[in-house]
């Protein structure tokens, strides 16, 4: 067992905090650490931002941290968990601003990556094709657009793809187009990046249509996500790849997922893994609603990643300005909820008593380390606060690995 470098002052808030959320998880043989707890369940992963990347206070990813605050930020994902994700900088808009081979910013993703492969951490890439985030020229042609384009909305807030309306890419050029910037991405961290969220967001959220109506469906049509998965196989065939989409808490929305994911399966696209985001809230999902989403998602046969953890504890609101960077503070909105560490404690408690008893869950990633640089930071969805010091959360979540059976129940 590692045991944290810790205080003698973390320890004692360590007895503390496990009195408050009533848990015995004071036995000094027990791991402290959430990598080490589910060792034998699944890698423990966090979002990290530029500044935990590079040690620079470059404030990037919407975050103003000093750099003694960006030290303690790095210790503690060094301490805690044995998988990252990026939050932002291997996505199309930083990584591939302009157009060409000379259009790329390789500089963060490339910070990104070796801090992984420096800690021995599972580096996860996030991702490739996706209707937010994606810079205008990518859409960009001189095709008319239609008149009217009608239907389901594009999606959340914006950050390029969303607003441009202007004369469209071929379907060849832009198939062109994705092929060239997989083969480039996926191609350059080859073997390094273990996973790839190679489709983000694909299904349309109200509506009886499957696909959301995004300018990839709309020039290329519904197989622009067989294509994605087909170019990243060839770019790097030992890859994991993923598809990944939020709210599939809601068994209409994850319905539509199964059967998007079972009609790739009959035309054998190579979609390995499923990420359900699952950015949730301190009211839903219970313990059951959780258990129903993987059952379900066990239908596909396939590895099931739990990919952008966090929970909201504001009263209100939701994701609504994913990808938009400088929006993220009105992601969420009112107040915190009454007694919100407890209600926390136990929403994380409900997930992990729920991932620990489906074994096709292999990875769970927290979007963010800590509180402060959280996307929905007045919410204050994580473990840990804005010190980094662990919330009661954190001793739930270690008290369900700790323990031997999970208790069944809501
Ligand atoms: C989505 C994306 C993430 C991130 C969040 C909001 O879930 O997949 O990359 O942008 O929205 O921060």
């Amino acid at each position: 067992m590692k045991l944290p470098v810790r205080t003698a002052g973390f320890y004692v808030s360590l007895v503390a905090a496990a009195m408050l959320t009533g848990c015995a998880t004071t036995n000094p043989n027990q791991p402290t650490t959430l990598k080490a707890a589910y060792k034998r369940h699944f890698h423990v992963g966090v979002a990290i931002n530029r500044d935990i990347a590079t040690g620079d206070a470059v404030h990037a990813d919407n975050v103003n941290r000093t750099r003694q605050q960006i030290n303690k930020d790095i210790a503690l994902v060094e301490e805690q968990f044995d998988q990252i994700s990026p939050e932002n900088d291997l996505k199309w808009q930083i990584i591939q601003p302009r157009p060409g081979p000379d259009g790329y910013n390789f500089g963060p993703a490339d910070a990104y990556v070796n801090f992984g492969l420096r800690h021995h951490m599972y580096v996860v890439g996030h991702t490739l094709v996706w209707h937010n985030q994606t810079p205008n020229w990518v859409f960009r042609g001189t095709n008319p657009p239609p008149e009217s384009p009608g239907g389901d909305s594009v999606g959340f807030g914006f950050g390029g793809g969303f607003g441009f309306s202007g004369p469209r890419a071929s379907r060849d050029q832009l198939l062109e187009r994705m092929r060239e910037h997989i083969f480039t991405v996926v191609g350059r961290y080859k073997r390094k990046v273990k996973v790839w969220d190679v489709v983000n967001e694909a299904v349309a959220d109200n509506g009886t249509n499957l696909l959301r109506k995004s300018l990839w469906l709309q020039i290329i049509g519904p197989d622009f996500i067989a294509k994605a998965f087909e170019y990243a196989h060839e770019a790097d065939p030992h890859a994991i790849l993923r598809y990944n989409d939020y709210g599939l808490e809601d068994p209409v929305k994850r319905h539509k997922l199964i059967t998007l994911i079972k009609s790739l399966q009959a035309q054998h696209v190579p979609v390995m893994a499923i990420g359900s985001q699952t950015h949730v809230s301190v009211s839903s999902p219970s313990f059951a609603q959780e258990d129903q989403e993987l059952t379900d998602l066990e239908t596909l046969r396939l590895p099931i990643h739990i990919t952008e953890l966090d929970v909201n504890g504001a009263r209100g609101g939701q994701r609504s300005n994913s990808g938009d960077v400088s929006a993220n503070a009105s992601a969420t909105q009112g107040e915190m909820v009454s007694n919100a560490d407890q209600k926390l404690a136990d929403a994380y408690s409900n997930l992990f008593r729920a991932f620990i008893k489906h074994k096709s869950v292999k990875l769970v990633t927290f979007w963010g380390v800590n509180d402060a640089v959280s996307w929905r930071a007045r919410g204050r969805p994580l473990l840990f606060d804005g010190n980094d010091q662990p919330k009661p959360a954190f001793y739930a979540v270690l008290h369900v690995a700790n323990r031997r059976l999970p208790k069944a129940g809501n």
